[in-house]
């Protein structure tokens, strides 16, 4: 089947059935409960292996009817034409003309036997060498103490989640690698009264070059730099970006390039990952690409009644358009995960937070849902409340680690005894005719298994949820990879800043002007 031509899930045989089906759950018929009860294979049925990740499902409101009809789903919209189409890095950013190839910066051997552009291959090892050499020299450089990372959304989450990640558990060394994103300047001057200009080094992370925040940042840390004393500014200041025309205007010489067919949230892959590469070293760096070629093998071969990437990406189309469910949480019971709620949220939300799909038409069903979530155990004394008891029943992801970085055995017992109690009351409940103590149960929860938190184990997580991502967007008819949404608040924040200073509201409706009169008398 053609890829651009394909069905979109709404135009399949299958749609209507399972809207059908959908019913009993949407009434409650369908019991968790029930359903364990029935089935003892029911565990193995909806769980599923795949490279470093072990996914249990079983806790959802699915059967296997369901399962089947949305398998059928996915044959009948021509999901393989797509995937193989994304991974052989054909134009499939169709607003904006180009491939999204992410993989291609973790793989050899899957882009030579898919196919095209293998003259991309050689220019993408050498990019990632250069990059790498330059993060083991900083890191054995003893005048570096500290490097900045300015830059923000997929210039910051992946890098920035990721060096958090390996931190905690204590495979990082070198440098001190800091982030600074916000455009609120608190962030920036918060740390510099800790660095010293000469044993700095900022890397200035922007695929365009063109991101308001992350230019005001960098001219932050310049005229710090400058105030200080600091000489020799094109040492300390590195540039991550395509657009090495502005790099270089804003004084900087040394510049990693990246592709346009690596789209910002994907880009952790490419020289935005260049404070992880400093972190963890270029042997670490590779061993995360290898994680996730894993995945991405796992994802481009595995049939799609065992592909962990589509199954996922299924449950959450049934969980959106046929369970009605608006949000998902995300709570991963590690502390070096603790950001990793942050970066799905762009990944997702910015990948498939769509109204139209990729012809332009607008779309009749719901698509990404609110991703949102906080580190377990610390959710359980916050908002777990809700989720047990509120009136809405809000899927929840848990992710739990097998092996502890730290020797605690017993604290580390008990905190997986604590994700896997939270997942297991969500589904059993409680009875209380009494009320206050009542639980209804039947609360739908994913669990993720991870043997450690790795830089291998973590690339091929992050593999996973990127083509989990794909997956959704490719079956609602969504281009997942541009983001025309964020374009707007640019635009009109440009007009405002200077009637900050001119106090001008002509043509302002009556709530920004009396809001802006507000902010500058
Ligand atoms: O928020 C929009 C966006 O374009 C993201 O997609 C991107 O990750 C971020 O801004 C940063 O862009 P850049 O790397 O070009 O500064």
């Amino acid at each position: 089947m053609n890829w651009q031509t394909r069905p979109r899930c709404d135009e399949t045989a299958a749609w209507p059935l399972l809207k059908e089906h959908a019913q009993a759950f949407r009434s409650g018929v369908f019991d968790l409960r029930d359903a364990f009860a029935e089935d003892s294979q029911r565990f193995a049925h909806f769980s599923q292996d795949a490279p470093h990740v072990f996914v249990d499902f079983s806790k959802n409101l699915i059967d296997a009817r369901a399962q089947a009809l949305l398998l059928q789903l996915a044959r009948e919209c021509g999901f393989e034409a797509h995937r193989d189409a994304m991974l052989a890095g054909e134009s499939v950013n169709t607003t904006e003309h180009r491939a999204a190839w992410h993989t291609l910066l973790r793989s050899s051997s899957l882009a030579q036997a898919r196919g095209t552009r293998h003259d991309c291959l050689a220019e993408v090892e050498a990019a990632q060498s250069r990059m790498l050499d330059f993060a083991d020299a900083v890191r054995t450089n003893a005048a570096i103490t500290d490097v900045v990372n300015i830059g923000i959304g997929g210039s910051d989450l992946g890098p920035r989640m990721a060096v958090q990640a390996l931190r905690t558990v204590g495979m990082t060394n070198g440098p001190r690698v800091h982030f600074v994103a916000n455009g609120d300047g608190h962030e920036m001057a918060e740390l510099l009264l800790r660095l010293s200009a000469a044993h700095t080094l900022f890397i200035v992370a922007s695929k365009t070059f063109g991101t308001v925040e992350t230019l005001l940042n960098a001219q932050a840390a310049r005229d710090w730099f400058l105030a200080q004393g600091g000489k020799d500014l094109a040492r300390h200041f590195v540039g991550v970006t395509c657009n090495a025309t502005a790099a270089r205007q804003f004084g900087i010489s040394r510049i990693f390039g990246l592709w346009d067919w690596v789209g910002g949230r994907y880009s952790l892959w490419s020289a935005i990952g260049l404070p992880l590469a400093i972190a963890i070293g270029s042997s670490g760096f590779r061993a995360m690409l290898a994680g996730a070629r894993a995945m991405d093998e796992h994802f481009a071969t595995a049939p799609f009644e065992s592909n962990l990437p589509l199954r996922l990406a299924l449950l959450d189309l049934w969980q959106r358009d046929f369970l009605g469910f608006g949000s998902r949480c995300v709570t991963p019971y590690h502390h070096g995960l603790r950001r990793l709620p942050a970066y799905l949220q762009q990944l997702e939300m910015e990948s498939n937070g769509k109204g139209v799909d990729a012809q332009g038409r607008t779309l009749p069903f719901p698509t990404s849902p609110v991703v949102w979530g906080e580190a377990g155990s610390n959710g359980q004394h916050a908002f777990f409340q809700m989720l047990h008891q509120g009136p809405d029943a809000v899927p929840v992801e848990f992710i739990a680690v097998r092996d502890p970085a730290h020797g605690r055995l017993e604290q580390h017992r008990a905190l997986l005894a604590n994700a896997l109690a939270q997942a297991r009351a969500l589904m059993i409940g409680q009875k209380d005719d009494g009320g206050h103590r009542n639980f209804p149960g039947n609360r739908p929860s994913t669990f993720l298994v991870l043997d450690h938190v790795q830089p291998a184990s973590l690339g091929a997580l992050l593999a996973l949820y990127e083509h989990r991502v794909f997956s959704s967007g490719s079956l609602w008819g969504i281009n997942s990879f541009d983001q025309w949404g964020v374009e707007l608040g640019k635009t009109l924040a440009g007009d405002l800043a200077p009637r900050l200073v001119s106090a001008d509201s002509a043509g302002l409706d009556a709530s920004t002007a009396g809001l802006l009169a507000r902010l500058i008398s």
